[in-house]
Parts: C-alpha cells; structure tokens; sequence
C-alpha cells in the first residue's frame, strides 16, 4: 500500500528534498543510495522522443543507448544518441577528467540535462540517479499515462568505498542464470560494483570446467530431501538419484560477466579450497586424503563429519588440479580479484593423513594449521602469477598470510580481518553479525525459516565499518563492504530475493554514502521510493520492517508489555477484546500494563493503511506468571511472560543455557499454594541440535533453603534425538503439595550421537515458559 501522495509532499517539504514544478506539483528527490550533495532547483526536464542525448566518445554512448533503451518498452520511444561534436543535445555528456573515479555531477534543467564524468563508471551512476528519479513505470511494461520527467536538480556525487559488493551463494541454492542477470540489475540501479559469486562448496560445484567434466556431470548435482531444512538434511548413500542442482556452462558465464560489466559489476568467482569440497571430492575423490574412508557425495545439508572431507594438501596432484581448473576460471573471468575461499577447513584428516604428514615435516610446519598456510600460499601464488589479486576469508589469519593476499572479515563482527590489516593487508568486511543476509530481518515469527538471530534493515543500515578503536592505518587498508547472501534456506529465486531485499538498498547506502551521515528515517523515505521499482521490476522483498516485535516482562505480579517497530513513521494499534487491530484501534503509546489473561493483537498503521503482519500476543496467566525467577540469568523472564515461544527457537520467547552444564533455577511464588502440576515448553529443532532434556526435576520449599523433590522425568535418547521442528510440553505432577518456591534442575542431552546430524556435538537446550497450576 502506497502513502497518499498529501502525506508525502508533507514530510519530504520538512526535509526540504523538494522542487516546485512548471505544474507546482512539487517532486522528491529521492535516491538510493542518497547523493552526496543534493540541491534542489525548479522546474523539471521532460523525456520524449524527441530527446537527444550527445556524447564524447563510443564508451559514453554506450552508456547513454543503455539508459535510453530503459524508456523503449514502458515510453514507447527511445530518445536519440550522438556523438557528433556539432550536436546540441538537450543530455550533454563532458568529460572532466579532474574528477575522482566512479564521481559524476548532474545538473538537470527545464531546458537540459549535463552530466559530468572523468570515466565510463561515472556516466553510468549519473544515469543511475537519473533512473531513480524518474517514474517506476520505467522498470516496467508499456505505461501510456506517465510522465516520464525528472525534477531539476544539482547532484555532486562520489562513493565512500571502491568496493561494494554483494556476495551470492549459488552453491547452496542454484540461482538460473536469467535471475543472477536481474540481480545485476538491481545491483547496478543501488550502485553496488562487485558481485562475488560463491561457485563452489559442498552442496554444488556450479561452474563448467572443461578439462574436468564430472565438476559439473556429479557435482552440480545433489539429493532430494523435500521438506527437510537444510541442517537437517541426511548425507546421501551410494547410487541415490541426485536430481537437484544445475551449474553455469561457460557461455552462461560469458553472458553473465558481460551483463555485469555493461553494468560497471565486476563478477568475482570463488572457487573454495580446500575445504568446502565435497561437491568437487564428489566427482574427484582421489584428491581428499587417502585416509578418507567414507563416501564422498554432493552435500544436502551441512554434512556431519562428512564436512571434515577437505582437499589433501599432501597430494602433489591436487595442485595440478586445482590449477587447471583455475587456469578455465582465469580465462572465464576477467576480474582483477579471484577469491579463494579458505574458511571453515576442519584439519580432522590432515592429522592423520600420511601425505599431509609427510609434507609438514617436509616443508618444516608446525601444525595442520600452518599446512593450510602453505596450501594457501600456493593456490594464491599462482593466480597471483597470472597477474591477479587474491581474496581470501578471515581465517588466513590462523596462519602466515599469502603475499598481497586480501582479507575478507567475516566472523562475528569482522575482527580477524583486522588482524590482516596489521600486516599491511588490505581487507574488505562482511561481518555475518551485521551483513550476512541469511540471517532474519524482522521479528521471527513472520520470518521463513533461517538461521541464527536478526539483522533487520535497521542493523544494517547502522553498520558502520570504521571503528573507533582501529589504528589510524587500518582505514587507509579497508576497500569496502559486502553484504553477503548465502542460501541454505532458499528453494527458489523469489526466497533469495526475500532475503536480499530491502537490505541490499541499506547495503548500498553503507558503501556509497560519507561516513556520518546517516539518516534513518530519511532512508525509509528513499526506501519508499526505490521499492515501487522493485515492484515494477517483479523482483521479491520482504516488509519485515513494518512487523512489530514485543517485549514482555514481569512487572510486579503483572505483565508490561512493550511493543516496537523498527520504522519510526507507524502508528502501532492494538485491541485486547479479540478482535483484529484496525486504523481507529487503541493508539499504542507506551507499555501496556496486563494482569489477567488476555490477547492482545497489534498492527502497524500509516494513514489509515495497515501496513505489517498482525502480531497476536495470547497472555496466560498461570502460578508462576510475573513471579521473580532466580537463578536464570538475564533472559530467565522469557520463561514466566505468559507467552509462548515460536517454533523459531531464535526468537525472543526462549531462554537457552551454556551446554554441559547443570541447569538450576528457582520460581518465587510470592506466598505458599497448592500446587497440582508443572509444565516446561521445550522446542525439538533436531538439524540445529536442540533437543529435550535428560532429565528433568522439580524440588519445593517453604523457605528457599530446605527443597524436598516432588517428581522429576528422564528422557531416553529415543526419545530426545528425534527429527523435526516441533514444541512439546513436559509435564509433572506436583501432587497438591504445598510450597513457596519451586526449583527446577535440568541436564541437557550431552553430545548427540553417532547417528544424528550433528554426531558429537552438545545438544542444545532451550524452554519457553514454565507452567505451575
Ligand atoms: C563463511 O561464512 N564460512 C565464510
Ligand atoms: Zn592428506
């Protein structure tokens, strides 16, 4: 639902954005990312087909029909290019070689259109902004009734970071190659410059090598688990039919690395050595380490010990090998960077491996670990011999860097990277706490399914990647930023897009604009305006950013619920009578203050328009709601909040505890009752390793220091490792016993076993709320 346009001339007239028109409609400047410099002027300049654009050179022109093509579908004309020098033009192209790569200056008059550039790059954005300032009709089909003008304007632009990239896991999810070309284009509209394609991993090997066909005969191809999330899903057995996958012939590859250089987006592939392999190993097993004796399949999932199957850095062959392959990739792609992965290589086989032992004491290593140095360095020496450069993940860090080797930071917040750049290495941040994009963008409950905890808009909008503890240096090192899209929770284009957008617009903003600018609600409002394109385009985003979260603690034996929206131009309205929350529903204006059982349902609101999902909050209240809970560190309220928790065990309604430990807490009634039964929500997410308990017992006391048990459960490990998401209440029966406090004590699973997903690792265990009657 769009705002009225009354609402809108009304705020942007705050900010100032605005032109008076001929008609004195006034007109936003709004673009994404925001300009440098912005000055509005009056008037507009109308595109018909009688316009001309004249240009210096063969390369502007190109830049120029391109732009001018954008109006030959929805405008039904395709204004005219030149490059005679005796042209007027009513679109001037000059070349000012002064400026800075990629900058450009536009002054659009009544009368005419300059725009000023010292390079290919900078004509193109200058078309760019220009783009955004036309209808979004021009991104879609025939539209008769625009008018397809732009608002006179100064614009002064340059990009804050050289590199701006977006990063795309098409190993996990085999994006087709038509939807990568239309994420270049969006890409190119948001001014992003760089398109990491992450090509290979143990889920798909994605790119035709033609020396070594089965890469792409075994290794784009993988099983079926319909219905299973991807960390869930089980290896494949010998002769199972591999029907999903698909990979880039080299053609689809030319046309890809064109369509993006057109664009001014250099593709940058990464082939990931040497671990996540097992697509490659897949096709080629002879290059794992001989010590490998399990099969070696194309991955569904995350692969249990199955991930430890990396390439064998002992294997002289294995060198060969991943040279030839990469001599096709240095030919395929003409990028100046090739990235070489380097992450996650679990060492498991290196250890025991007698050719990766033969080549540490050889080579005089250390460790397994200095072993993937010196993998490192050789697979990033030769393409550094081919006159490339190299980018590589954080974890180089571990050991001695390859020469001029760029980092890519990317645990938690991107520190490791740091430690590169105090070698003198140049790096580039891609924090999976900020810019990993499978992460959830709103409240969890809206969400499909994913991983770990939120990066909303907001979050990613506010990165900014300078710190003010970094040394003076590190600056001067850092190219840029990254947002990163791996997709392991994506089974179709439209998921991916789901998940890109509308952050990748916050993403560009990070790039693009001057450090210390930011406007939150001034990008909302450019936001506004660049999703309408999106829609014209048919390209898929989430709303995620008009969902409201909640937040609800005990209050002195009642409940305060908080509600919040990260867009701060929402009303949110509530009703607590059942009914579904309209534009003339209780304004939320602070906390509600709850003390009985009731639901509260509540919605975002703008003008009249409901705008987010409907956020239904059913509050229980039972014994040992909003009663002080001791004991259970600082999320223990969760557990006496009268609401239960999604089937999202990341969502804000479940209190978790560090594995391996005793679990202890205690629930202060307030006063003496009689107690019937006890109930515990736990939530079953068996690819995550959340499990039940092993044990689980209630004790009472009168006085907090004397506990009698009252009734306690084992759980067998049949019944623990079970598969599938599901929330399940344990019950005990307190028998009408009297008490104050009651403690409860759980153990989690340990280690699951051999069989699961996850063989070895601590099962995870997490409760929503605690249920006394
Ligand atoms: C990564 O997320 N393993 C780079
Ligand atoms: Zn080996």
């Amino acid at each position: 639902m769009r705002r009225p346009i009354l609402l809108l001339t009304l705020t942007l007239g705050c900010m100032g954005a605005l032109t008076a028109c001929g008609d004195r409609t006034p007109m936003p400047v709004h673009v994404v990312p925001e300009p440098a410099t912005v000055v509005p002027e009056t008037g507009f300049f109308e595109f018909s087909e009688r316009t001309t654009f004249a240009v210096g050179d063969d390369e502007q022109a190109a830049v120029a029909e391109a732009f001018a093509a954008l109006f030959t579908v929805p405008a039904g004309f395709t204004p005219r290019v030149t490059t005679d020098p005796a042209a007027a033009g009513d679109i001037r192209f000059e070349t000012d070689t002064t400026r800075t790569a990629e900058s450009y200056a536009l002054h659009v008059t009544p009368t005419g259109i300059t725009v000023r550039a010292a390079d290919r790059s900078g004509f193109f954005y200058a078309m760019q902004t220009l783009r955004q300032l036309l209808p979004a009709a021009l991104e879609g089909s025939r539209a008769a009734d625009a008018a397809w003008r732009v608002p006179a304007v100064r614009i002064e632009d340059a990009p804050r970071f050289a590199y701006r990239g977006m990063h795309l896991d098409v190993a996990r999810f085999f994006m087709p190659r038509e939807h990568v070309l239309r994420l270049i284009e969006c890409m190119a509209q948001l001014k992003l410059n760089k398109l990491h394609l992450h090509l290979t991993d143990d889920n798909g090997w994605r790119l035709e090598i033609k020396r070594y066909p089965r890469l792409t005969e075994v290794g784009a191809w993988r099983v079926d688990r319909p219905g299973v999330p991807f960390p869930a899903r089980r290896n494949p057995a010998p002769g199972e039919p591999t029907p999903v996958g698909g990979f880039y012939t080299q053609d689809d590859i030319r046309e890809i690395v064109a369509y993006a250089a057109e664009r001014q987006i250099e593709v940058i592939p990464e082939i990931d050595v040497p671990a996540h392999s097992n697509a490659a190993l897949a096709a080629y097993p002879e290059y794992a380490c001989p010590v490998v004796n399990r099969y070696i399949g194309v991955l569904p999932g995350l692969g249990g010990r199955n991930a430890d199957i990396i390439f064998c850095a002992g294997n002289e062959q294995v060198f060969g090998f991943l040279q030839n392959i990469l001599d096709e990739v240095l030919e395929l792609f003409p990028s100046r960077y090739i990235h070489l992965g380097g992450d996650e290589a679990w060492k498991t086989h290196w250890k025991t491996c007698p050719l990766c032992q033969a080549r540490i004491r050889r080579e005089k290593l250390a460790s397994v670990e200095e072993l993937q140095g010196y993998f490192m360095r050789r697979v990033c020496d030769y393409v550094r011999s081919k006159g490339r450069e190299v980018i590589g993940w954080d974890e180089l860090t571990n050991s001695r860097l390859p020469e001029g080797v760029i980092i890519q930071g990317w645990q938690g917040y991107g520190q490791a990277a740091l430690k590169a750049a105090a070698q003198g290495h140049r790096f580039i941040l891609t924090p999976a706490r900020v810019l990993y994009l499978i992460r959830y963008q709103g409240p969890q409950r809206f969400e499909p399914v994913t991983y770990f905890g939120n990066n909303t808009l907001q979050d990613v909008y506010g990165y900014e990647p300078v710190q003010e503890d970094w040394a003076p240096e590190y600056e001067s090192l850092l190219m840029g930023v990254q947002a990163s899209m791996w997709t392991e929770f994506c089974d179709t284009p439209e998921d991916v897009e789901y998940l890109l957008f509308p952050r990748l617009a916050a993403l560009a903003e990070v790039a693009w604009q001057p450090r210390g600018t930011k406007d939150w609600p001034g990008f909302l409002q450019r936001l506004d305006t660049f999703l309408p394109r999106l829609d014209a385009m048919g390209v898929t985003y989430a709303r995620s950013m008009f969902n409201i979260q909640q937040r609800i603690e005990p209050d002195g034996g009642a409940l305060r619920v908080e509600l919040a929206c990260i867009r701060p131009d929402v009303e949110i309205r509530y009703t607590t009578d059942g009914s579904e929350p309209a534009a003339d529903s209780p304004l939320y204006a602070e906390p509600l203050r709850i003390e009985g059982p009731v639901t509260v349902k509540c919605a975002t609101f703008r003008d009249g328009c409901r705008e987010g999902e409907v956020l239904e909050l059913p509050l229980d209240f039972n014994k040992a709601t909003a009663c002080p809970v001791l004991g259970a560190g600082a999320n223990g309220y969760v557990l006496v909040n009268g609401l239960r928790g999604s089937d999202k065990y990341t969502d804000s309604e479940w209190c978790t505890w560090e594995p391996g430990k005793e679990v202890s807490f205690t629930i202060d009634l307030g006063a003496c009752d009689t107690l019937h039964r006890f109930t515990a929500g736990c939530i079953t997410n068996y690819g995550m390793a959340v499990h039940l308990p092993s044990q689980i017992s209630v004790a009472l006391s009168d006085d907090n220091r004397t506990f009698t048990e009252a009734a306690s459960r084992r759980f067998t490990p049949a019944e623990i490792f079970r598969e599938g998401t599901f929330i399940e209440d344990l019950t005990l029966d307190l028998g009408g016993r009297t008490a104050r406090y009651v403690q409860v004590r759980l153990r989690d699973a340990g280690p699951c076993p051999e069989n699961h997903v996850r063989p070895g690792q601590s099962a995870k265990l997490y409760l929503d709320e605690i249920i006394i009657e």
